[in-house]
């Protein structure tokens, strides 16, 4: 009896070891390895990742600055996190009929915007309002997203556009993101990235909105002459940290204009600074309407002003073709509206009328050119990841 158990047990082992050297046997197929499998998608590597979390900032992107950072304490940056959520971004295959990314709209060389009025959307159905630059849409306090703030967060926002049927297809009736995550798991890319991501590789879509909102959040905007100057006079605890001295880089001109943004109308200025917060640019979180329309009550925000040179046309329906159109209807064009802030009407409720001259009005266009971040609009880790 422990003989017959004995002689079982060596022939099991006899066969097993000759398995083992089967599996060794490189007649049988290898499975690519994950390395492999990015290098034939994607042009991003698994152990070189960018540093999207901790990126170099000017001096003064200081504490009181990353304070208004709107990332959630459950979604903070990380650089495998906002990698994965830069191909989601250019990826076509999250529009159901493969033409349309993110990127399609919001192209990194345009400000992460578009130069069109509307943007082409699915099967040529056109967006209902023009596309937003993204810089800085981490410091806006306000949270809500879209120009009318009908998403509640970055989060919610990030899969709305691959949801509408005429952006990216995947709305209710064609199998809602269901549909995509089945598509997805066929790609092999997208099990390895989430992985490395999140430490398994399911895919869903929370982790999506977590990976794309890290990458859009990653996006912040300190290479711009304006961000040149202020680090060179900025003064910690000075009013304003120091921002209305005048900038060593800047012409008479653009310094003429930073005055007239940063002051308000009683003092002389335009008063754009009230709503357009220096040095992130973004909107102030409680401003109301700007009196595009007479009797408007909708709230619209704005995102951040960094890049506004090259992201034109401008405001939510890109009514405006240029920057001066803009300076000209703060200048002499508010309509009244019970959306209208009040910071853009007189004392007695009436839309302000600033008057500005003609060189007034070409120091602030010549100011608002400097906002223009060609190193946002250029970085590699934020271009394209796909072959
Ligand atoms: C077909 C064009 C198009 C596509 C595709 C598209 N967007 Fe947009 N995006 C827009 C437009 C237009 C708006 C403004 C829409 C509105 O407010 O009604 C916008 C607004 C946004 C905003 C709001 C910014 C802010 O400051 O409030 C974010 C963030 C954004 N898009 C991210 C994305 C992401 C992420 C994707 C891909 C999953 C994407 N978009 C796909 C056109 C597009
Ligand atoms: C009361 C707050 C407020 C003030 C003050 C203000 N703005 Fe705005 N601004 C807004 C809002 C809100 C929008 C978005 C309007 C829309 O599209 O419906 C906007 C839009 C813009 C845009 C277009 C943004 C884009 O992405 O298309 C520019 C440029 C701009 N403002 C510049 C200025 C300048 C220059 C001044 C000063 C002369 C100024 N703003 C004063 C609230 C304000």
């Amino acid at each position: 009896m422990h003989i017959r158990i004995l002689v079982f047990l060596l022939i099991t082992a006899a066969v097993g070891f000759v398995a083992c050297k089967d599996d060794d046997n490189p007649i049988i197929p290898v499975l690519p390895s994950d390395a492999e499998i990015i290098a034939q998608n994607l042009n991003i590597s698994l152990d070189n990742v960018p540093n999207y979390a901790n990126p170099t900032l000017p001096n003064f992107i200081d504490q009181n600055i990353l304070a208004q950072d709107n990332a959630p304490s459950i979604n903070p940056v990380t650089d495998k996190g906002a990698q994965l959520g830069r191909v989601l971004f250019y990826d076509k295959n999250l529009s159901r009929n493969g033409t349309t990314a993110c990127a399609s709209c919001h192209q990194q060389a345009k400000g992460f915007s578009d130069d069109a009025v509307k943007s082409l959307g699915f099967e040529g159905a056109l967006t209902g309002q023009h596309s937003m630059r993204l810089a800085n849409a981490n410091f806006y306090t306000g949270e809500r997203m879209f120009w009318n703030k009908r998403a509640r967060d970055l989060e919610e926002q990030v899969t709305m556009p691959i949801k509408d049927m005429g952006e990216m297809g995947f709305d209710a009736a064609h199998g809602g993101i269901d549909s995509l995550l089945r598509k997805m798991r066929k790609l092999e890319y997208y099990p390895v990235l989430f992985e490395q991501a999140f430490g398994n590789e399911e895919i869903t879509e929370s982790k999506m909105q977590q990976a794309l909102a890290q990458f859009i959040r990653s996006m912040i905007s300190s290479g711009s002459k304006f961000d040149q100057g202020f680090a060179q006079v900025f003064t910690p605890g000075a009013p304003g940290a120091g921002v209305q001295n005048p900038f060593p880089n800047f012409s008479a001109q653009e310094n003429a204009g930073k005055n007239l943004f940063l002051q308000p109308p009683p003092q002389g200025g335009a008063g754009c600074a009230g709503c357009h917060t220096p040095p992130t640019f973004a909107l102030a979180a409680n401003s109301l309407s700007n009196g595009l329309n007479a009797g408007e009550t909708v709230i619209f925000k704005s995102p951040s002003l960094k890049n506004i040179g090259i992201g034109g046309p401008y405001m939510h329906d890109g009514r405006f073709a240029t920057l001066e159109q803009i300076v000209e209807h703060y200048n002499s064009n508010i309509q009244n509206a019970p959306s209208l802030d009040n910071r853009l009407r007189t004392p007695n409720g009436q839309p302000l009328r600033l008057n500005l001259n003609t060189d007034q009005k070409a120091a602030l266009v010549a100011f608002l050119k400097t906002l223009d971040d060609p190193t946002l609009s250029a970085d590699p880790k934020f271009a394209t990841p796909f072959k």
